[in-house]
């Protein structure tokens, strides 16, 4: 017998808040038809998670591995912008909601269903991003939120997946809450939301602690075209394969924890731990690349859209005229971004070694105080004579009276 509400795409992980919602959306007359994608989260069994939706009550449920589309479409675009939130967050989390809303809104057309639904709560900032992202693809879209909207409290929410027959892990329940995808590991609550204490060993998964990591370093070569890493150590390999070695590689030295006072969306200041391993380790080369291959004009104005680009990213503007703007400037930079760049991943740090690229705006025969060079020395005193001239302009006029400007005494 069909909902009398008809369908619902609901957004799911086969944990506890969205196996707790595929119920309460049916009991409430919906069809549910659940969507669980796979980003990269090292945790997710998928057959396991089809299975716990249609044993929940869901009419149909869609499994779906977007780890390429979600490299290609969401993370590269990222990088380009060196995409870091605050200056120090690599998006993450930010980044995969954007293209679950997307899938989202796709199902939902396929089905012909007039609602999607998330499982989030309504502190955070996962909420925002995916509706914001959904109703920006398909104005007309409803979205449900029943962990946010009915107020169930985790309680609540166990007591009820007991009664309905939903298993629940709760012994093995991680004292934090996680979110991880490719481009890394969010971590927060528990201990972590005492600023003052160390985040515990127990919160990583995905990097070593840098105290205990190997004492030789590993040196690792990346390869750009168009500003994305197409290469490691001359290996050609796709973007996911490229970011998991990557992971497992700057790992094992500890590159990648990230600890932070974020300032969210919602309004408050939250304790945010993140471990992104090849992200760091990505965005370090990109940067460096870029300076060897950019116009200075080009990186100053640059890096004031990187801000923006990570700030409407955070915030649930993925797919919104400036960001698109944007995008139209960062790839137009990012024709240039072309070589290879060598760095060391060493006790918790990523550390540039060496670069190259064939067609760079350094050059060594105008840098070197050696032979060959090329460098016109005659034409510094007319440069210097003009380039000072505002100033002794200045000067002549308004006498200087800085009192650390007086004349120095014998
Ligand atoms: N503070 C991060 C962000 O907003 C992490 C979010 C993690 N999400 C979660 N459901 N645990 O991007």
């Amino acid at each position: 017998m069909a909902g009398k509400k008809g369908k619902v795409v609901l957004a799911y992980s086969g944990g506890l808040d969205t196996s707790v919602a595929v119920v309460w959306l049916a009991e409430q007359g919906y069809d549910v038809v659940t969507m669980t994608a796979d980003v990269g989260q090292k945790v997710i069994d998928l057959e396991a998670a089809r299975n716990k939706a249609l044993h929940s009550g869901a009419v149909k449920a869609y499994i779906f591995d977007l780890r390429k589309t979600f490299v290609e479409n969401y993370v590269w675009p990222s990088l380009k912008a060196n995409g870091m939130y605050q200056g120090t967050y690599p998006l993450t989390s930010a980044l995969s909601r954007p293209l679950i809303a997307k899938t989202l809104v796709d199902i939902a057309r396929k089905e012909g269903a007039a609602a999607v639904a998330h499982g989030c709560t309504g502190k955070g900032q996962d909420q925002v991003r995916i509706e914001v992202c959904a109703t920006a693809l398909n104005p007309n879209i409803e979205v449900l939120a029943p962990v946010r909207d009915w107020q169930l409290t985790r309680e609540a929410e166990m007591e009820y997946a007991l009664k309905h027959g939903i298993p629940v892990k709760a012994t093995t329940a991680s004292p934090y809450s996680i979110d991880e995808n490719l481009w890394g590991r969010s971590i927060e609550c528990g201990l972590l939301e005492d600023p003052w204490n160390e985040p515990p060993e127990d919160a990583y998964e995905l990097t070593a602690n840098p105290l205990m990591a190997p004492d030789t370093p590993d040196y690792v070569e990346i390869t750009f075209e168009k500003g994305i890493p197409v290469a490691l150590n001359g290996e050609r390999m796709d973007g996911v394969k490229l970011i998991l070695t990557l992971n497992d590689l700057a790992g094992k030295h500890g590159v990648g924890r990230v600890d932070m006072l974020e300032d969210r969306l919602v309004g408050f200041k939250s304790r945010e731990v993140y471990e992104c391993p090849g992200p760091i380790t990505l965005l370090t080369a990109h940067r460096a690349l870029e300076t060897m291959t950019l116009d200075k004009r080009v990186l100053i104005s640059k890096k004031e859209l990187e801000v923006r680009f990570a700030e409407l990213t955070y915030e649930g503007y993925w797919f919104s005229p400036l960001k698109d703007c944007i995008n139209a400037f960062i790839d137009e930079t990012q024709k240039y971004v072309n070589g290879t760049v060598k760095v060391r991943l060493y006790k918790g740090q990523a550390v540039v070694r060496g670069m190259k690229a064939e067609k760079a705006i350094y050059r060594h025969d105008l840098a070197t105080y050696s032979e060959g060079d090329t460098f016109d020395h005659t034409a510094a005193v007319g440069f210097i004579k003009i380039w000072g001239l505002p100033i002794r302009t200045w000067t002549s006029t308004f006498p200087r009276e800085d009192k650390a400007e007086q004349p120095i005494e014998a």
